[in-house]
């Protein structure tokens, strides 16, 4: 029960615990600064639907958590939306960007935009081309080591096309180009350049150059050629990404090419798991793995420690791949991390 004398004792046990508590922890005194804030950082992509892209901003976001810093992430597909996402990071107080351009060719107009506001920037994936065809070479940049990974890409078909003993005089190459951007010319070169080195006669390798970078785009494309070539019993598939195999594969099938007759190679790895989990083997053979979240860790960690300790990051950096398959993606994908 509640005496007077228990409620004085109960009262003067709370004042005595507020004062303790008090002097754990005085009041700030007048002016003293607020805990500083978190540095922040944007990372801008052309195309924020591809899985690769989300896994990049995965990366960013493990960077972001182990440092201590924010990541703005902010997809811009055009020009406009580019330049307007830059006024916002600086609007932000954002310190920098990582940015996969939708246009190559913006890269001086971006590089002075943010040099104006005081932002850092680092290039991934696409790296930006001056007004005379030349890299932006001041620009650190981090992306695919591209024609290594693309001669694994052909290296990985013609391996294939070896074990299901096709004759090249029935078989063809259907190659989904997209020569404006030259991380995919050099990987479809690469591709290429494997095809040959295995004895595929150049004669029966076809570009099918897509117009848009997404699977109507590569369908397109591949449907154009496919059309044109008659006489073709298996296909060989590539290009510069899953997403431009994927498309070439689907019309493939639209032609009437049944999986047993198509050997398709992605790049990436990240864009077709679904497409890797169907129950039944498609036309799309397996991928060359890159790992978008290291890419996306790493080009936010350079940026960050430019930001903070002013430690300049080397200027061209390169990841490598790993072949993938219905066989061994699962496991190689869990132990990146991915799945
Ligand atoms: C380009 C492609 C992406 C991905 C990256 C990897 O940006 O559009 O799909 O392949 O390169 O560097």
């Amino acid at each position: 029960m509640l005496t007077p004398a228990r409620l004085l004792a109960l009262g003067l046990a709370t004042t005595l615990a507020l004062l303790s508590a008090c002097s754990k922890s005085p009041a700030p005194a007048a002016g003293t600064p607020a805990a500083p804030a978190k540095i922040k950082l944007g990372f801008l992509v052309k195309q924020p639907e591809e899985p690769w892209f989300q896994y990049e901003w995965k990366g960013a976001d493990k960077a972001a958590a182990q440092y201590g810093f924010e990541v703005i992430k902010i997809g811009v597909p055009d020009g406009e939306k580019t330049l307007a996402a830059i006024d916002s990071l600086a609007a932000n107080g954002a310190q920098g960007f990582v940015i996969c351009t939708p246009d190559v060719r913006l890269g001086p107009a971006i590089h002075a935009k943010a040099k104006a506001a005081g932002l850092k920037v680092i290039t991934v994936d696409d790296r930006f081309v001056g007004a005379d065809g030349k890299f932006l070479e001041e620009v650190p940049y981090l992306g695919m080591s591209a024609s290594k990974i693309g001669q694994l890409s052909g290296q990985t078909i013609a391996a294939e096309m070896a074990k299901r003993g096709w004759a090249a005089a029935d078989t063809a190459a259907c190659i989904v180009t997209f020569e404006e951007l030259d991380t995919a010319r050099e990987r479809t070169d690469g591709v290429i350049g494997a095809l040959k080195a295995a004895g595929f006669p150049a004669d029966r390798i076809y570009k099918a150059p897509q117009k848009t970078t997404d699977i109507p785009g590569s369908f397109d494309a591949a449907n154009a050629l496919l059309a044109q070539k008659t006489g073709v019993k298996h296909w060989l598939v590539a290009g510069m990404n899953d997403t431009a195999t994927l498309g070439a594969v689907r019309a493939t099938e639209g032609n009437g090419f049944k999986a047993p007759d198509v050997i398709g190679v992605g790049i990436n790895g990240t864009d077709c798991l679904d497409e890797l989990r169907k129950p039944a083997p498609t036309g799309f053979f397996g991928s060359i793995y890159a790992s978008a979240p290291t890419e996306g860790f790493k080009t936010t960690e350079m940026l960050y420690l430019w930001v903070k300790e002013n430690k300049v990051p080397a200027l061209d950096t390169r990841v490598d791949g790993k072949p993938i398959t219905r066989e061994n993606f699962e496991q190689l994908l869990k132990s990146e991390g991915i799945l």
